[in-house]
């Protein structure tokens, strides 16, 4: 079931949603911050990434924040789409959410690199700093990009949303790059038509990890994995 809900409803629709029987649920863009008050407790990787995918209501009836983002990313680069994160060179596009979701795991992973592109640059340094225990990790702006290429490019900028294309370098795509929009949408994303343009070959959206993240919310709410490659093998 998915409810589009307005920002001023959103704690009356979470109490109704699990007065209703609900073990939990999944929250999306825009209101992952906007959950946070409306919580009595939050995971350690949910206070880290200051937003909330998942709500888990426990049985003392207290609501529990979680952050599931970061492992269906994990989940669907290595296990669906095969791609070993160790040892190589990413680059994360963007310095909001979303990204603060995802460096944890990623670095956990023990990838050669990681560098921040953001358009903000100190958004992106204050990112080095907050996340410097959990690996090493650099920050800059998109125009030091120029003359440099990586294994895995990450859209984690919300300019796709509003149809807009931040001006990446081509040159940040090489011969092999994987090029991953966390962002989805029915049709292409700007940054996945950017990249195929720019002729990368190995260019896909967040679907996957769309699917993952709920997979691992599931398994928080209900105690049972779900088998995510029945729904995967549907998607667009
Ligand atoms: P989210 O939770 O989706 O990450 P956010 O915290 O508002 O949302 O962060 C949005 C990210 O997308 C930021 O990195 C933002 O860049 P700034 O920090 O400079 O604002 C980036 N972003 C959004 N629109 C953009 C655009 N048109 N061009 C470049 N970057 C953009």
């Amino acid at each position: 079931m998915a409810l589009d809900v307005a920002p001023e409803e959103l704690d009356k629709c979470i109490r109704q949603f699990l007065a209703a029987g609900g073990h939990g649920l999944n929250v999306t863009v825009p209101h992952k911050q906007d959950v946070l008050p409306l919580l009595d407790e939050l995971t350690d990787r949910a206070k880290l990434a200051g937003a909330v995918n998942t709500i888990t209501q426990k049985e003392d009836g207290k609501l529990s924040g979680d952050n599931t983002d970061g492992v269906g990313l994990i989940a669907d680069l290595q296990t669906n789409l095969g791609y070993a994160i160790k040892g190589s060179n990413i680059l994360v596009l963007g310095a909001g959410g979303a990204t603060r979701g995802i460096l944890p795991p990623l670095l956990d992973q023990r990838p050669h690199s990681l560098l921040i592109a953001n358009r903000t640059v100190k958004r992106a340094q204050q990112l080095v700093e907050d996340f410097a225990a959990y690996g090493e990790l650099h920050a800059c702006g998109f125009d030091e990009l120029e003359d440099r290429d990586f294994d895995l490019i990450l859209n984690a900028t919300s300019a796709g949303l509003k149809g807009d294309l931040p001006p990446f370098p081509k040159s940040i795509i090489g011969p092999e790059t994987v090029c991953y929009d966390l962002s989805y949408s029915m049709h292409e994303t700007p940054f996945v038509s950017w990249s195929k343009g720019m002729g990368c070959q190995r260019v896909y959206q967040g679907w996957g990890m769309l699917v993952e993240q709920a997979a691992e919310s599931f398994t928080l709410w209900r105690g049972v994995r779900p088998n995510t490659q029945d729904v995967l093998s549907r998607l667009p």
